[in-house]
């Protein structure tokens, strides 16, 4: 059984910003020879996850001197608007049936959008060279690794490209390896609980249980997708949302075996700022923050695809409330399985959350955890909000639903250190506890926390001028410089 509905109904959402289409290519100026900047042109997937860090990357780059192009399809467009004033967009045609939108898991309807959209790709990007003074403008293009069609475009053009993984290197290496195991075999071990529990060979400290699959579609999905997605092709780097101190080991396994130079040059998010929120923030959970005592409150949220059953929710008000600290809880429309909102909830679940609680539908996530009142962080564990979580020096409850989010839990708990796993049945019970663990009682929660403020140290040094990240992003921007880029 896997979850049909989430991603879809994401990227219909009525709130995702659209921006005013740009003059037709024919129209727009060409510019002076001397002003043109080298461009960079990124293609991100539709879908916050990604959104976010590619335009942060953006940002990055644009303050290194390049302009950025974004090209992006119909769905979850970023808008100009938003920040972005200096950045060129352009939308490509080619969009799904509403009968595709509602049956397609998240796999297929990404394995499905590679497929329309290469034509229509080849034919803007072939536009926006004509519009180029020479064809040197276009420094690289930066593409999503999931947004692989595009790679037969610079194929064609004879461009280099580059891909931009929005999870960390170890989530990479499982989706490599992944990507060959043979599905029918994998299923059956994977009854196994012994099997399920037991390490993979050659990933330490990740269990089979930990790999990456998805719950958004079937292993043959998974494993048709990531094949596609690891696949380098002729891309001439691989760039990360990630940093040495994180997880050097995988990163260098990656250096090893791909054979083309790899750049971690994150937290992308410390390094560069860059609001690109699908979804309209709902501020009154500050000034809800603003109330509470310092390090009291858990913050939860389940990023911009997780779902949640009735049952699991109901559990969780009723941990959350006897463990007596209160709380900030994102729900987005739609989370909850055939429920617009929280309606289908019993009137048990409003009592409970009006005592203690405060609910939106969508946070200013890092200003929340930013703030001196959040005490912990009841994750899904994407890796933007592990990022942003270590970022703010915030210990987390860690509890992962698909992909690589069962990777960076196990991370959080055995590597980092800085996290709760909350595995099994959700009963109000280990919730009450987990909680208490980590916030209220002791030694435990405090040690949590001092190694989280360590490693947000390590991360903010990573990207000071001088740090591992700083100096990945200049060789980056150095090699683009090179002649010999596309030969690497
Ligand atoms: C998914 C995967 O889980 C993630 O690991 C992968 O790298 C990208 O795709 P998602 O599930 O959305 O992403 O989670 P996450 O990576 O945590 O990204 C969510 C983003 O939404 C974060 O940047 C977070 O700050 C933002 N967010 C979330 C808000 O701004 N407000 C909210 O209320 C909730």
């Amino acid at each position: 059984m896997f979850l049909k509905l989430s991603y879809p109904q994401c990227i219909r959402s009525k709130v995702s910003i659209c921006l005013p289409e740009l003059l037709p290519f024919p129209h727009r100026r060409k510019m002076d020879e001397k002003q043109v900047k080298r461009r960079i042109v990124l293609v991100p997937v539709p879908a916050q996850g990604h959104v976010t860090p590619i335009m942060q990357l953006g940002k990055a780059l644009h303050s290194k001197g390049f302009s950025i192009t974004v090209i992006q399809t119909q769905y979850n467009r970023v808008s100009s608007s938003q920040d972005f004033s200096d950045f060129q967009f352009l939308t490509i045609p080619g969009t799904l049936t509403d009968s595709d939108l509602q049956s397609l898991g998240a796999l297929r309807f990404l394995m499905k959008l590679n497929q329309i959209c290469e034509a229509s790709f080849k034919h803007c990007f072939g536009q926006l060279l004509q519009e180029q003074v020479s064809r040197d403008d276009i420094a690289c293009v930066i593409y999503d690794e999931y947004m692989y069609f595009s790679a037969a475009a610079f194929k064609e053009f004879q461009l280099p490209s580059v891909i931009f993984s929005t999870t960390n290197a170890t989530a990479f290496v499982c989706r490599s390896v992944l990507s060959k195991v043979n599905a029918d075999k994998f299923l059956i071990d994977m009854k196994d609980p012994e099997v399920q529990n037991s390490l993979f060979p050659g990933l330490h400290p990740l269990r089979y249980k930990d790999l990456p699959t998805s719950a958004f579609g079937t292993l043959e999905d998974s494993i048709s997708l990531y094949s596609e997605a690891v696949n380098t092709r002729t891309a001439s780097a691989v760039i990360f949302n990630s940093a040495s101190c994180l997880e050097s080991s995988s990163l260098l396994r990656l250096q090893r075996e791909l054979q083309v130079p790899v750049y971690p040059i994150g937290p992308l998010h410390i390094a560069a700022s860059a609001p690109s929120s699908l979804l309209e923030e709902d501020r009154s959970c500050i000034e809800w923050l603003n109330k509470q005592e310092p390090t009291s409150v858990v913050y939860i949220s389940l990023g911009s695809l997780g779902l949640m059953e009735n049952k699991d929710m109901l559990e969780m008000a009723r941990g959350l409330s006897n463990s007596n600290q209160p709380f900030l809880w994102v729900i987005r429309p739609g989370s909850v399985p055939g429920s617009e909102w929280t309606e289908s909830l019993p009137e048990e679940f409003s009592k409970l959350v009006s005592e203690r609680g405060y609910i939106v539908k969508w946070a200013p996530q890092m200003e929340v955890l930013r703030h001196p009142a959040v005490g912990g962080f009841w994750s899904h564990c994407g890796w933007n909000s592990t990022l942003e979580s270590i970022g703010e020096g915030v210990p987390m409850i860690c509890r992962p639903i698909t992909g690589d989010q069962k990777v960076n839990a196990r991370y959080l708990e055995c590597v980092w250190r800085i996290g709760i796993r909350l595995e099994g049945e959700l009963e109000k019970e280990t919730v009450e506890r987990v909680v208490k663990r980590l916030i209220v009682l002791g030694e435990e929660g405090a040690d949590m926390r001092k190694r989280a403020i360590d490693l947000k140290e390590k991360l903010e040094a990573s990207v000071r001028s001088g740090g591992s990240s700083c100096s990945s992003l200049d060789n980056f921007v150095n090699s683009l410089k090179t002649k010999n880029f596309m030969q690497q």
